[in-house]
């Protein structure tokens, strides 16, 4: 068992339920590189928790990003306990491979043979997509009632730190273009099960994050209507993440402007800021009315959090704001 948090101010975040959304049992949180997407995924992790789910926060390997929140604890191929009723795993795809090849080979000698001679290395670099398809195996294997694996918990949500979509909507439709490549045989029905998973709506969905601003606003848009249409899978919220509060009405950001414009040093340079940050985030409600008017899922906000870095309290900070 790991180390866990003193106290746990559950009581303090609002743990009403999230319907759509955390009713399902896997919640993939996607977007654009570095618009939130690891910070997302821990808040509804923890709100999750709090709301008495047994739920797994994963990331896919070597992005090193749901385990930074919880620094004291080491996150590897692992379901690591982080707090009450939230675990974490780093989804390895060598150790994904080397787990369901000892669950499906029965022979000891062909498995050690498989191994000794980095088999998968080898195979992983002649198929792209590989590692990816392994990835997403893990991820149904988690997310199993009747997992095979030893000591295999059951959770009521697993949560997927998605990776970036630099690369388009290439990861979630991985198991689909398997199941094509692969006309028949036993790669063709597995990765059949997976994309059944992925487009079962009912069961799993998609968390997209945006940041308030003109072109990740656009790409939200676009990333909504891939998911919808060509991945299938359900788009059940999009969190536009890190919204500033609006601090001034019209009347005192005309006075502020006025201050901006005047004679004192100390005055005007402090009057600035204020105006700066007021055309900010009302450029940011304005980014909001358009993301809402671009996509069908609900558009949920969630504040800048200012904090020098954003570690597990920021996070449980955001959970009790996620609607
Ligand atoms: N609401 C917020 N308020 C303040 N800072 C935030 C907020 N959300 C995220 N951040 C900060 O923004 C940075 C990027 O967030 P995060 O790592 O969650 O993004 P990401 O989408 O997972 O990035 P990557 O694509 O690199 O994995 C981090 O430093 C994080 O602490
Ligand atoms: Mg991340």
């Amino acid at each position: 068992m790991s180390t866990r948090f003193s106290s746990r101010p559950t009581e303090l975040l609002g743990i009403d339920r999230i319907p759509e959304l955390l009713d399902k049992r896997l919640v993939f949180v996607t977007g654009k590189g570095g618009v939130g997407k690891t910070t997302v995924a821990v808040a509804l992790g923890l709100r999750a928790a709090a709301a008495g789910k047994r739920t797994i926060v994963c990331e896919v390997a070597a992005q090193e990003n749901a385990s930074r929140f919880f620094a004291h604890t080491e996150v590897g191929f692992h379901e690591v306990e982080m707090e009450e009723n939230l675990w974490a795993i780093s989804i390895d795809p060598d150790e994904s491979m080397r787990e369901y090849v000892l669950l499906q080979l029965k022979v000891r000698a062909m498995r050690d043979m498989l191994f000794r001679s980095r088999f998968f290395s080898y195979l992983a670099a002649a198929t792209p997509g590989l590692k990816e398809l392994v990835t997403i195996g893990k991820i149904w294997e988690l997310a199993q009632l009747d997992r095979k694996v030893k000591k295999g918990r059951k959770y009521d949500l697993v949560i997927v730190d998605a990776p970036a979509t630099g690369h388009g909507i290439g990861f979630l439709q991985t198991p689909r273009t398997f199941a094509n490549i692969a006309r028949v045989g036993p790669i063709h029905s597995q990765a059949q099960q997976l994309e059944r998973l992925i487009v079962d709506q009912e069961h799993t969905g998609t968390a997209i994050v945006a940041l308030p601003e003109e072109m990740p606003v656009n790409e939200s848009a676009t990333l909504e209507r891939e998911l919808r249409t060509e991945v299938g899978v359900a788009v059940d919220r999009v969190y536009l993440n890190g919204l500033y509060p609006e601090r001034f009405t019209a009347a005192e950001a005309e006075r502020l402007a006025a201050l901006a414009a005047g004679e004192n040093g100390a005055v005007r340079a402090a009057a600035r800021a204020a105006v700066s940050e007021h055309g900010r985030a009302r450029s940011q409600r304005a980014q909001l009315a358009r993301l809402r008017r671009r996509v069908e899922a609900p558009v949920k906000t969630l504040p800048f959090v200012f904090a020098p870095e954003l570690g597990v309290e920021g996070a449980r900070e955001l959970a009790g704001k996620l609607r």
